[in-house]
């Protein structure tokens, strides 16, 4: 039988959830997992939408079950397990076959790959919205040729989160574009979730909160400007008790961040293309330090603990939420500078409203702010986004917000890497006369290496010799 519209491989959290989408969404599909048992166990879970699904027991069973031309969705993790499963697979399939890797791949991966594939049909997609939003509606972000999108897009916008109706699934560009796009995404996300954590810090340490106090102020914030997915989960984990000890659960939890690296991925290529994302950067650095465990415990032994305590009229919770506020848009800022500056660098045409649009619904990142950033990048997408009106009215009302709190931070010893980046973010950018004249004036000096003078002219020296 080969009459199932699409196929997947790698039936593992991610792929078995989107499987499940895409039959929901009245899609035939066949699909393969490297373990039989895993691909029974599935289909024998998958309840009314089994008779959709087709279980295969070989790749070959697999492509023999899917119509042609067909299109088959990799789930596999990123790296060697994809050129692996491609080389598997292009042998047994048609030269109008497409492959569509839809893992959180290396955006330069994904470029090899389409390039190694020449004219046969490649996508790389980012997907993202954990397994919730792989199972009802993820945001899809999409690269390669547009044909090939064109292809499948009926199936991927169907599957796809909706924001007020309008499918959050685009295609961004050729070859690893929709991989790039979505690494910046997990980029923001990152600073996202550590200046969260850093607000916390403050309530808990600073101003002695307990978790559920802490949790109801995320659920306060959440309806408000600051709503989001990020601020929502961040409440319901403050709230949640571990059901073994009746203690808060994030009191249980370990307090050393994992990471994939994507965040990575991103700062390495931010670095290339010398586009400044110190908040990202920050919370990448944050979450490498978190780790440490063992060496921040000595540091406390030999230096002992900060004060932490806040006077409780230093820092109100309005005053964080508002700090919170400013350091958000800033890396939002950060983010979609990035992209436009990779645009450029890689020729690519980055739909950066489109991006904005896509990311309102569906995704890890998705917020109510993401709405007004689309606009604001409709009207102007090579302006910062701090210097759109909207945001930069906001911006003066919440800068001193966040001055305060870091001041208040680095007073009591509270780390707060994401937001005192922000805010020297915010401060270098509304700078109109900086210090780099000193660097220029010290490259001179110790290597004739000219420097532009105020008065006109390039490669002028300095009377250093002299
Ligand atoms: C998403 C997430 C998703 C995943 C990250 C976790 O958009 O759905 O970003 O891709 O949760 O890979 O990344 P870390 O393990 O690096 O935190």
């Amino acid at each position: 039988m080969s009459n199932a519209k699409i196929g997947l491989i790698g039936l593992g959290t991610m792929g078995a959830a989107l499987a499940l989408n895409i039959a929901d969404k009245g899609f035939d599909i066949a699909v393969w997992n490297r373990t039989t048992e895993r691909t029974k166990a599935f289909h024998d879970g998958a309840g009314d939408l089994a008779s959709r699904i087709t279980p295969t027991k070989t790749i070959q069973d697999l492509v023999n079950a899917i119509a042609k031309p067909r299109a088959i969705i990799l789930m596999v993790p990123a790296g060697q397990a994809v050129d692996d499963q491609i080389a598997a697979l292009r042998p047994l399939l048609d030269d109008d076959d497409l492959i569509i890797d839809a893992g959180n791949a290396n955006f330069h991966d994904t470029n090899r790959r389409a390039r190694d594939a020449g004219d046969l049909p490649f996508l790389g997609i980012g997907v993202s919205g954990g397994e919730e939003g792989a199972r009802f509606g993820p945001s899809i972000m999409g690269g390669g040729k547009r044909q090939y999108w064109d292809r499948v897009a009926p199936i991927l916008t169907a599957i796809s989160a909706k924001y007020k109706g309008t499918p959050c699934a685009t295609w961004m560009g050729e070859e690893g574009a929709g991989h790039f796009v979505k690494a910046v995404h997990n980029g923001i996300e990152y600073a996202d979730m550590q200046m969260i954590a850093e607000v916390y810090g403050m309530m808990r340490d600073g101003l002695g909160m307990d978790h559920a106090s802490i949790g109801d102020v995320f659920a306060k914030w959440d309806k408000g400007p600051l709503q989001s997915y990020l601020v929502e989960i961040s409440g319901k984990v403050a709230k949640a008790i571990d059901p073994d000890t009746n203690k808060p659960m994030l009191d249980v939890i370990v307090d050393a961040a994992g990471q994939k690296g994507t965040g990575r991925w991103t700062v390495i290529e931010a670095q290339h293309l010398a586009a400044p994302i110190p908040a990202i950067e920050a919370a990448v650095v944050a979450r490498n330090l978190s780790s440490q465990r063992e060496t921040r415990a000595a540091g406390e032994a030999l230096f002992g603990a900060a004060p932490h305590h806040i006077p409780h009229d230093t820092v109100s919770l309005e005053t964080l939420e508002s700090a919170l506020m400013a350091g958000k848009i800033l890396c939002y800022a950060q983010g979609f500078g990035m992209i436009g500056k990779a645009s450029e660098e890689f020729g690519w045409s980055l739909p950066l409203p489109q991006i904005a649009k896509v990311w309102r619904a569906g995704c890890i990142i998705r917020s109510a702010m993401l709405d007004d950033m689309a606009t604001a990048l409709a009207e102007d997408a090579n302006r910062n986004l701090m210097f759109a009106p909207r945001f930069a009215d906001t911006l003066k009302k919440t800068h001193s917000a966040l001055r305060q709190v870091v001041a208040q931070g680095a007073l009591h010893g509270i780390a707060m890497p994401a937001l005192a980046s922000g805010l020297a973010y915010f401060d270098a950018m509304r700078t109109a006369r900086g210090t780099a004249n000193m660097i220029q004036g010290q490259r001179d000096f110790f290597g004739a290496h000219g420097f532009a003078r105020m008065d006109g002219g390039e490669g002028h020296h300095g009377p250093w010799g002299s």
